[in-house]
């Protein structure tokens, strides 16, 4: 296999923000901005093949998330039941193979059980959609940290291999949507080297065209790792 270009992200994770202001806007209510939201992440997903991207993560449900109204909440997980639903027939002929970060054993029965379901359909697929689902960094770098002690050795290799992430490729990419500039317990360890990107379209706004546009920006970073 040739080596990575360098100017084309590997991987590339996105904080999907701004389905409530979206929905404000309009005066449409929250759950709708959501909605709206998950339509925008099946554009991506439909277009990932073209872009030469290997693994896609988004920040859909933060451990953080539970604070909302219980309504919110509720919304978002059945807007899950119904993604996952609708859209795995897609994955699996889109060559997709699912993946699922953070604390997500901790979610409902029944949605732990569909996204068992989904990852063993689509564990032989190409390109990953990695979904963070109760998913907190500080939380998970604790998880990994615990385990390699337990492992017998703590270093920033064995952190690493014990991430929820250890087996995807090096994040390149980090955006996040709606004009926000911060990482809301993303990924921290991960963007170590990643280039960011923060752009004020609202997530339900976000289309596969905002997509190539920050590829292309990326393609224009130098990234230097440290080094000159
Ligand atoms: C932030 O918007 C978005 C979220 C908290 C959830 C993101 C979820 C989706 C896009 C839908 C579910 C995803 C999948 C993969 C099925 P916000 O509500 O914080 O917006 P605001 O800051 O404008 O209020």
């Amino acid at each position: 296999m040739s080596d990575p270009d360098p100017n084309h992200p590997r991987h590339v994770a996105i904080i999907m923000d701004g389905n409530g202001r979206w929905a404000k806007r309009r005066h449409l209510p929250r759950a709708l901005g959501h909605q709206r939201g998950v339509e925008a992440v099946r554009e991506l997903v439909r277009s990932l093949k073209d872009t030469g991207i290997e693994c896609l993560t988004l920040y859909a449900f933060s451990s953080e998330n539970w604070k909302r109204d219980e309504e919110e909440v509720d919304d978002l997980m059945n807007l899950m039941r119904k993604f996952i639903k609708s859209d795995l027939p897609e994955f699996i002929a889109n060559d997709v193979k699912l993946k699922i970060i953070g604390d997500w054993q901790g979610l409902a029965p029944d949605i732990v059980e569909m996204l068992e379901d989904a990852l063993a359909q689509t564990a032989k697929g190409g390109r990953t959609l990695a979904v963070a689902l109760n998913y907190g960094s500080l939380n998970e770098i604790a998880r990994a940290a615990a385990r390699a002690a337990a492992a017998g050795e703590v270093t920033t290799d064995s952190i690493a291999a014990h991430l929820d992430t250890a087996d995807l490729p090096p994040l390149d990419l980090l955006i996040r949507t709606s004009g926000e500039v911060r990482l809301s317990n993303f990924l921290l360890w991960q963007c170590a080297y990643a280039e960011m990107l923060f752009v004020d379209t609202l997530w339900p706004d976000f289309s596969p065209a905002h997509l190539r546009d920050a590829l292309d920006q990326f393609a224009n970073r130098e990234r230097r790792y440290g080094g000159r």
